[in-house]
């Protein structure tokens, strides 16, 4: 039976692995410097995962502390929809090895494949799935190790990215509370600006391939930087106006965390106060999948997201894609 109920947000939980690599470690690795990270990118520290620790041992941990602090029990879990760049390995999927080390035996899960914007793209097919009457709980996380895909050698792109997962738990509204809307898009055209090369159908790996560094993120940061300002404005701008809202509306911003810069250019164009602008990026760089979750976890944790705000999400990334969640919050 198709439900005409909102799902909404029950539970969320974080995890980031406990190693810091601070701008001054990254000093000692390649030619950059703490002033040009922290005014470029607003970037202090990220979090690097250990050798033992792949992205399955951070969504579990990001799972095992949703359960922990809202006492829910792996049994009433129906699915989980896992976004993630950074893979354990091309199959099984990450969800399949994550349900496993949480032995969940009786839910189905897989990957979701959107960069940055992962985690909005698995937040719309956890609630399609409660809609359609197939789920009634389901786990939504955004894991990625980008340290595992990240050049050490190059300070284009090392200084930007680190590791970590967030979860949140989607069910049916029993109030008004809930996932109003969510708009995806996607441009492959994007993909000659973002990339990593091989490793796939495409380049399978060969020694030559990692001799070239093929297995490691490639970014033309300019260009990306002036898609992610325009796309994430306008997706911003048409979810709020499709449901007659205005920014003044919107209690709290959660963008995607790339470049404090777009974030603050972004909140700039939607003529919004900074102080609802939640920027958490100089903690852990860009996480991809993760940000939007860690994001709703630490703006929790500072009070700054608090029942019936009304919450903005918006992400651009690899593909390119983006994407836009309008949520009246109901925790
Ligand atoms: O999350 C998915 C989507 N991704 C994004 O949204 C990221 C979008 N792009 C960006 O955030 C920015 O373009 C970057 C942070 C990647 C780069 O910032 P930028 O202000 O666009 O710098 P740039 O790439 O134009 O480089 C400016 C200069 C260059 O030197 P020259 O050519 O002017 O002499 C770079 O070589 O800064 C140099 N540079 C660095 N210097 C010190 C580049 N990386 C570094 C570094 N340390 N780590």
């Amino acid at each position: 039976m198709l439900n005409k109920n909102l799902v909404s947000i029950s539970a969320v939980g974080k995890y980031v692995p406990e190693e810091v690599l601070t701008n001054k470690d990254l000093e000692k690795m390649v030619d950059t410097n703490d002033e040009w990270i922290t005014k470029r990118t607003g970037i202090k520290e990220r979090h690097i995962s250990e050798k033992n620790e792949p992205t399955s041992t951070l969504a579990t941990k990001a799972i095992e502390n949703l359960f922990e602090e809202y006492n829910i029990s792996p049994d009433e879990i129906d699915a989980l929809v896992l976004a993630t760049i950074s893979p354990d390995m091309f199959f099984p999927s990450t969800a399949a090895v994550t349900l496993d080390n949480l032995k969940i035996k009786h839910a189905f899960g897989f990957d979701i494949s959107a960069a940055c914007s992962g985690f909005i793209y698995a937040l719309k097919t956890g609630e399609s799935f409660i809609k359609s009457g197939m789920a009634k709980k389901v786990l939504v996380v955004g894991a990625d190790e980008m340290s595992t895909i990240s050049d050490y050698t190059n300070r284009n792109t090392c200084v930007l990215f680190g590791d970590g997962a967030g979860a949140v738990l989607l069910e049916e509204s029993k109030t008004d509370n809930g996932i109003i809307d969510t708009i995806l898009h996607t441009d492959g055209s994007g993909k000659d600006l973002l990339y990593m090369l091989g490793g796939g159908s495409l380049n399978p790996s060969t020694h030559e391939t990692v001799d070239k560094k093929m297995h490691y993120i490639y970014q033309d940061g300019r260009p990306v930087y002036k898609f992610a300002v325009k796309y994430m404005t306008q997706v911003s701008k048409d979810i709020l106006k499709k449901h007659n809202f205005t920014s003044k509306d919107v209690s709290l911003f959660i963008p995607h965390q790339a470049n404090k810069r777009i974030i603050e250019a972004v909140g700039k164009r939607l003529k919004l106060d900074p102080e609802n602008v939640f920027i958490n990026i100089d903690k852990y760089g860009n996480t991809t999948a993760a940000t939007i979750p860690l994001g709703i976890y630490d703006a929790m944790q500072e009070k700054r997201l608090i029942k019936y705000d009304l919450l903005l999400l918006g992400a651009f990334g690899g593909g390119f894609t983006w994407g836009s969640s309008l949520i009246r919050w109901g925790i």
